[in-house]
């Protein structure tokens, strides 16, 4: 697949199509490489398929790998087949801002980042709200910034919806306004259909995954008449087994989004403390020291797993931790396992599944964007205009990509 050329403009019209159909085939053609999640599958059978990477992954030095978990895009020496690969997934998911410049938000009580993220919400989507008198209708609104600015901005009532009681009081410093209703609501519960005006103006920023497509759902049969969408958190399904496509060329796709596959869409370059950093590796490497007890004792080559642990436990020496997990979750072990060895053996296989997750990582933002242009051509299918784009840095929030639609 040749990279596309990069955009100058935000997706719209059949281009929205073409870039879906372009970035299915991507995904499809390299899922062997994306879909084993390292931690899992030790010898990914892609190992087999690509000998000079899969050597990478076993050889690469420390300060490489961590040059890379900091940022993709390092200036590092890297295979030749994983710098094509980023080179093709970063054109194929090349997207322009949906507006030039941001709108200010109003309020105090707006940390900064979320202010920047109403802001650019605001800019990129007032052409397609501007005019009428729809009810602004936020999804999943938390303290509502947004659905409060648009109705100043924009002088519409606001109909803010959200399920935690406590967020549904204005935060402090932001001043109330008459034309604003916060409802507390379940958005997942058929009741929320009495709540909604007819031909509303549909905002959700950052609703969780399915909350996403509830509201698409929900807006179309409410008639309404623009949609704005900047999706987060694709792994929470509510229930569902994997991602339901919405349009005709999502649902025809080989591909096929459990929870851990949608999880791979939202794992970003973490800018976390070092002291954060070094206590995730301490509990992967004691995971990883568990893991290999196992496979030890049964001979087999599979993952051992168990639930979240507790910072205490993180703090455990490795035999503590060991005899924790064999007493609370049956982990077999061999007897008279060596504690210097499997320590060794753990440093060395963490590196590697390390290695392993930057490879994947590759497909990180195409499956973002494959997702969020299968709901855009899905409103597309439905009769709207749609544009989708970025509307603020990644600085601002890495799950900066939005869904703007308008009725014709
Ligand atoms: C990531 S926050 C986004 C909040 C807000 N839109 C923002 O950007 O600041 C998601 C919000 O969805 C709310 N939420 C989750 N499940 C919900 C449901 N079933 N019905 C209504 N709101 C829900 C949460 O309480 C939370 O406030």
């Amino acid at each position: 697949m040749l990279p596309r050329p990069l955009e100058t403009e935000p997706l719209s019209g059949s281009a929205i199509a073409d870039r879906l159909r372009a970035l299915d085939a991507w995904l499809s053609a390299h899922a062997p490489l994306w879909e084993p999640r390292p931690f899992v599958t030790w010898r990914p059978a892609w190992w087999g398929d690509a000998p000079e990477l899969a050597a990478w992954v076993q050889t690469v030095d420390e300060g490489v790998l961590q040059a890379l978990e900091d940022h993709l895009g390092a200036n590092v020496e890297v295979p030749e087949r994983l710098a094509s690969l980023a080179e093709q997934a970063a054109a194929l998911t090349d997207l322009t801002p949906l507006a030039r410049a941001q709108v200010a938000p109003r309020g105090r009580g707006v940390k900064s980042r979320k202010g920047e993220q109403v802001g650019g919400f605001l800019a990129a989507t007032e052409h397609a709200l501007r005019g009428g008198d729809a009810v602004v209708v936020e999804w999943c609104a938390g303290r509502g910034h947004l659905g409060r600015t648009l109705s100043e901005r924009l002088e519409r009532e606001a109909l803010l919806l959200e399920r935690d009681a406590s967020l549904c009081a204005p935060a402090r410093g932001a001043a109330e306004r008459p034309r604003v209703r916060h409802v507390c609501v379940d958005v997942l519960d058929e009741t929320v259909h009495h709540a909604l005006p007819d031909r509303g103006a549909f905002v959700a920023l950052h609703a969780c995954g399915r909350l996403t497509d509830r509201m698409l759902d929900v807006a179309l049969a409410h008639g309404a008449s623009a949609i704005a969408a900047a999706p987060c958190c694709a792994h929470r399904l509510f229930g569902a087994p994997r991602y339901a496509p919405r349009s005709a060329i999502g649902r025809a796709s080989a591909l096929s989004l459990d929870a851990s596959a949608l999880r791979l869409s939202v794992l970003d370059e973490a800018s976390v403390s070092p002291r954060e950093r070094a206590r995730r590796q301490r509990e992967h490497w004691l995971r990883v020291a568990v893991d290999l007890l196992a496979r030890g004792a049964t001979g087999l080559d599979e993952h051992f797993s168990f639930p979240s642990v507790s910072a205490e436990q993180i703090d455990l020496s490795l035999v503590d931790f060991v005899d924790w997990v064999q007493r609370t979750h049956g982990l077999p072990v061999p007897a008279g396992w060596d504690p210097d060895q499997v320590g060794a053996a753990a440093t060395e296989q963490l590196r590697v599944i390390r290695a392993g997750a930057i490879v994947r990582r590759v497909a990180r933002r195409p499956l973002e964007l494959w997702l969020a242009l299968d709901r855009a051509q899905s409103l597309v299918e439905a009769g709207l205009e749609v544009s989708v784009g970025t509307f603020c840095a990644r600085t601002a929030t890495p799950r900066n990509i939005l869904i703007v639609g308008r009725a014709a």
